[in-house]
């Protein structure tokens, strides 16, 4: 197709050649004018460091147009193209939580194989770019699922408390992760007691546990697996772990994972992605 059969392309074609004729033209009178212009009426009296300002009244067409500017919007907010009518967003906004509907009732009683399965899409999509693909961490840059924890891992939060990584320490009292406990406190064990009980947890709460565990267990429960909800598992990414992290977020080395409670991921697709990540593990 030839750009002149269509009759739109030419009038546009044709507007864009005399705008940019018309501001040539009418720059090249203004800069012209302001080498040999001189300033003529009346001052208001005020001056600034040497600046002054003319009384000269607001010309009657710049007058005209302000006011008809002002005129205009509201027509065109009321009348014109109303705030309340139709638009393509909006439509769109509409479908996406109608079939969010759908979507969140037929899948609502979703076995634990169509969660895996969903988990995984859902995984790839948002969390694999740190988490990495096989959701081994990325070499310790953010959380490895192929395990709870690494006993280094562990041994760190034993010293320096749950709300320390890297060099800088949150110590807001609330935790990272918004569990009902808050923060945990540094220094609930120390030297080998805290080593014994940091293999212990990393290997899964496997054997008899280290005496010391007796202080974790007050907490995390004697199994580890968070006392009904009240502190993180340590054993297994459970649900109320993963949604927990996807509602507040966790620093990590690379920096902050982002919180997921922004409407990204819907409640179901939350299930799945933890019932996944439980996979992972070893
Ligand atoms: C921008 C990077 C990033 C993205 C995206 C991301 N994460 Fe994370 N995630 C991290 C970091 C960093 C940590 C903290 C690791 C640590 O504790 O050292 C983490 C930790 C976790 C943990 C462990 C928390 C704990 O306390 O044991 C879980 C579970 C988790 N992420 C799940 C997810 C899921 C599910 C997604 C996708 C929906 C996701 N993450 C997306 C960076 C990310
Ligand atoms: C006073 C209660 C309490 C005690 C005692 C306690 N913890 Fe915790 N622990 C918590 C809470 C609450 C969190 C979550 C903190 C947060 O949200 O930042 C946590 C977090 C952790 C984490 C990180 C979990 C994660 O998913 O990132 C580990 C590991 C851990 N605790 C291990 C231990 C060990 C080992 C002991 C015993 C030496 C222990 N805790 C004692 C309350 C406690």
């Amino acid at each position: 197709m030839k750009w002149f059969s269509d009759n739109v392309n030419v009038l546009a074609l044709i507007g864009a050649a005399a705008i940019i004729i018309l501001t040539v033209f009418v720059a090249g009178k203004y800069i012209r004018q302001m080498k040999t212009d001189k300033s003529t009426g009346e001052l208001t009296g005020e001056e600034w460091d040497g600046v002054g300002e003319y009384n000269n009244p607001i010309p009657t067409g710049w007058g005209m147009a302000f006011v008809g500017t002002i005129i205009w919007w509201i027509w065109y907010a009321l009348s014109g193209y109303p705030l309340w009518s139709f638009s393509q967003i909006g439509q769109w906004n509409e479908e996406t939580q109608a079939y969010n509907k759908v979507f969140q009732k037929k899948w609502a009683n979703a076995d634990a194989e169509t969660l895996k399965n969903m988990g995984e899409g859902v995984f790839i999509n948002n969390c694999a770019p740190c988490h990495g693909i096989t959701g081994d961490g990325l070499n310790g840059k953010a959380q490895n699922f192929m395990h709870r924890f690494a006993a280094n891992q562990v041994l760190d939060v034993i010293k320096r408390g749950s709300a320390a990584l890297g060099d800088t320490k949150l110590n807001d009292g609330k935790g990272q992760l918004g569990y009902a406990l808050g923060e945990m406190p540094a220094g609930m064990a120390s030297g080998d007691m805290a080593k014994k009980i940091a293999e212990y947890v990393a290997g899964g709460l496997k054997g008899k546990a280290p005496a010391g565990f007796a202080a974790c267990a007050g907490c995390h429960g004697q199994d580890g697996k968070g006392n009904g909800g009240t502190a993180p598992n340590l054993v297994a990414y459970d649900q109320t772990l993963v949604k927990h992290v996807l509602a507040h977020g966790k620093r990590g080395i690379i920096g902050r994972m982002p919180s997921f409670n922004n409407g990204i991921l819907s409640d179901i697709q939350k299930k799945a992605v933890a019932t996944y990540v439980d996979t992972l593990r070893q």
